[in-house]
This record gives structure tokens, C-alpha cells and sequence, in this order.
């Protein structure tokens, strides 16, 4: 049963974080391997006048979540719903607080997800739609709320809510991450550094289609002046930031421009028979001789690492060296697969070493060398060759993952 956590974020504020913590999914959007779970983050904000309710939760847990919503207001006192983005973890419960709220509240968000809404719940949730225009003000409970488009974080409805006096942002998925923290907010720095590399996931697997668009987002929030000051960051996901708030669009930053961790090379191969595996041991051999530090994902017949998890190691790395064997004159099954997503998701420039081995014909290296020629990686070389590797092979392996080293660099030097 997952857990539901009602707490209040301020002394001088009625504002409250409902989070449900989900550890019964298996596969974020149906696709992406999340054993470590997901919280969805809900905000209650109570003023004078106005009750003003920040998104939902998934619909699978809306009994739990109205349960907990009831012990802080009664729904039908809800005057304001805003809606930052209407994927549904976050709008799912929506219909059901509406239908409780017997559709007294204001419901506001962008014209995109006003359209959404309709297609997903039917017209009635948008009876009281307020469609909000990027940069508007509205004055509720005598507070300002300040509505700010940040259009591909990652659907084209996604907004963000800044309160103006108190220096808060709600910020719905961007500032978001995987797992379920065991805080609620930034506070410990342990609780922090394990959670980090599951935001850097979650971006990659849920933003990273779009991630250009991370980078020019928080560069406008930059600019409008409301990231320096800023005293509390509440995403729809993950933990709230509070002691330090601006670290987790600094993350978020440096996921979106891929800033590379010194000398980590991204090492992913298949082996069916252990061929491919010889060819990998030599590559990891020559870095770790020249202080590269490999880390190490492959497809075998006893495992089959999550793809998620690959994902999210992108980012960071300086270099990639990719191992495959030639399956059907074809690329090995679950390269493909993996190949596939880490050109959509995580694209960025930095060098490709790719390494196959073939038993009567090959092409697996040279379609992936298409494969990579064609995004915007940078393909090194391809070293591809029959059976178990000869010391010729071996060799040319030495002399690619050196030429790799050297394109990783920005000095040229190791
Ligand atoms: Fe957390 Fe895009 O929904």
C-alpha cells in the first residue's frame, strides 16, 4: 500500500505537500524501468478567501489521495485548481476532485492543456476553464500568482506557478526525479546525493526527447529574475527544495547540456557467445591504462540491464563505446532496442567508438555507424571483425579506444 504523506511546508502559510508514493509501478509511461518507485507530489495552498489546489496524483491511487485531501479541506471548498500539466500522474485524480468539489472550482492552465483535459476526462472538467497566457497574473486570496509557459518540459501544455511574494515555484515535472525519498524535502545531504542520479533518469527517459528545451526553460526563468532569489522549488515529482533550492535546476541544467563527469566512458555491449565480450575487455583495458573510467552495462544470456538505467548514464558520460554482434546481418536485438532510445532520448555530442564481432558476415557496425553519422554524436571509428578477436584485432581495438580518448578530450591530452 503506498504511503501518503500530508505535510505543512510553512510557518506562515497554510501550504501543504500531499505526496502518494508509489511502489507498486513497474514501468514509468509503460516503458521505462523504475523498480525504485515514484512519488507524485500534490500542493494545497489555503488563503483567506480561496482554497487553490496545485495538480493531482495518478488516478490508480485517487481514493487515497481524496482521503488525505478531506483531512485538510473539505473539496467542495476548493476555489482555484491549477493544472501546470495534464499527463496523467498528475491530472488523473482531477475528475474526481471536480466531481467532489461538485465543479465550483476555477480550473487554470494553458490553452494547450485545456485541450488535453477535454480529450482525456470530457468537456465537463473544462466548463470552468481559466486558459492562462505566459506571464499573466491573477490575484487570489490576496496573493499574486504568476503563470509561466515552459512549453516541451516536456508536453507542449506545461506551465509552472510562481508566488510572487513568497518566492515559490511549483514546477510539476521540471525539477522532478524517480524513487521514493525518504524525506520529503533537500534537507540531508545523503538523502540528496542518492537521489540525484535518479532525477538525472527521469529527465533522460521522460525529458530527454526534448532536452534542448530544458536548457532554453530555465534559461527564461533565469531572465525574468525569479531563479536567484527563489525560496522554495515544489515539483509534481521527488523531493521539495528548500535548504538549497536552485541546486536542482542546476541539474537539471547540467543534464539537459550533458556535462560530462572527467574520464567516464559509457561501455554498453552485447555477447552471445562471449566474442564480443574479448573485444570489450581489451577496450576497458585501454582506459583504465589511461585513467578513463569505464562503466560498464551488457547483454548477455544470464543478464539484460535495464534500458532506463543506460539512459540515465549518458549525460554524464565523456565518451561511449558501443559493442555489438552481427545478428541476422542485422544489429544484435537488444542494441538496437537501446540504440534506438539513446538517440531519441539522449542525444548529444560527444564521441562513439563502436566495436562488433560477426560469425559469417557482418553490418551490424557500419548500420550503427549509420545510425550514429546521422545524430549528433560523433562517430570515432568501427572495428569490426570475424570470430574471437586476433592480435591484429586487438591491435586496431588499442589504437580506436586511444583515438577516442584523444576526441573525448578537449585538450587532446591523457
Ligand atoms: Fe509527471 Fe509528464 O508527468
Amino acid at each position: 500500500m503506498p504511503k501518503v504523506w500530508i505535510e505543512k511546508l510553512t510557518e506562515d502559510m497554510e501550504l501543504y505537500l500531499i505526496r502518494v508514493d508509489d511502489d507498486q509501478i513497474k514501468y514509468f509511461e509503460a516503458a521505462w524501468d523504475i523498480p525504485e518507485g515514484i512519488t507524485y507530489n500534490s500542493y494545497l495552498l489555503k488563503l483567506n478567501d480561496a482554497v487553490v489546489l496545485f495538480d493531482t496524483v495518478k488516478k490508480d491511487y485517487e481514493d487515497l489521495f481524496m482521503d488525505a485531501l478531506k483531512k485538510l479541506v473539505d473539496p467542495k471548498e476548493i476555489t482555484h485548481i491549477i493544472v501546470h500539466h495534464t499527463e496523467p500522474d498528475h491530472s488523473g485524480a482531477l475528475p474526481r476532485v471536480l466531481e467532489e468539489n461538485e465543479y465550483k472550482a476555477m480550473v487554470i492552465g494553458t490553452q494547450f492543456a485545456r485541450n488535453l483535459l477535454e480529450g482525456f476526462y470530457g468537456k465537463k472538467v473544462v466548463e470552468n476553464f481559466k486558459v492562462i497566457k505566459d506571464g499573466e497574473e491573477m490575484k487570489i486570496g490576496g496573493k499574486t500568482f504568476r503563470f509561466i509557459t515552459v512549453p516541451w518540459l516536456h508536453w507542449p501544455d506545461t506551465m509552472i506557478t510562481y508566488l510572487v511574494e513568497d518566492k515559490i515555484i511549483f514546477s510539476c515535472d521540471a525539477g522532478g526525479g524517480y524513487s521514493i525519498p525518504e524525506t520529503i524535502d533537500d534537507s540531508s545531504e545523503e538523502v540528496v546525493e542518492k537521489y540525484l542520479p535518479y532525477v538525472t533518469k527521469y529527465i533522460v527517459t521522460v525529458i530527454g526527447h526534448y532536452h534542448k528545451y530544458i536548457v532554453e526553460n530555465i534559461r527564461k526563468l533565469k531572465e525574468l529574475g525569479i531563479v536567484k532569489d527563489v525560496k522554495m522549488i515544489l515539483p509534481g515529482h521527488g523531493l521539495i527544495w528548500r535548504r538549497d533550492p536552485i541546486r536542482i535546476f542546476r541539474h537539471y541544467e547540467e543534464v539537459g547540456a550533458g556535462r560530462a563527469e572527467k574520464g567516464k566512458v559509457l561501455v554498453v555491449y552485447d555477447s552471445m557467445y562471449g566474442f564480443v565480450e574479448k573485444r570489450m575487455d581489451i577496450v576497458i583495458d585501454e582506459l583504465k591504462k589511461h585513467g578513463m573510467k569505464p562503466v560498464i552495462y551488457k547483454y548477455t544470456d544470464k543478464v539484460a540491464p535495464a534500458v532506463s538505467d543506460i539512459l540515465g548514464e549518458v549525460p554524464s558520460a565523456e565518451a561511449i563505446v558501443i559493442g555489438v554482434s552481427t545478428y541476422e546481418a542485422d544489429i544484435h536485438p537488444r542494441i538496437r532496442y537501446l540504440l534506438y532510445e539513446i538517440i531519441d532520448k539522449a542525444n548529444y555530442e560527444k564521441p562513439v567508438l563502436i566495436v562488433g564481432a560477426f560469425g559469417w558476415g557482418g553490418g551490424a557496425g557500419k548500420k550503427i555507424e549509420s545510425m550514429i553519422t546521422r545524430s549528433k554524436f560523433d562517430h570515432v571509428m568501427t572495428v569490426e571483425s570475424k570470430g574471437a578477436p586476433s592480435a591484429e584485432d586487438e591491435e586496431k581495438i588499442r589504437d580506436a579506444v586511444r583515438e577516442l580518448i584523444q576526441r573525448s578530450l578537449p585538450t587532446g591530452n591523457t
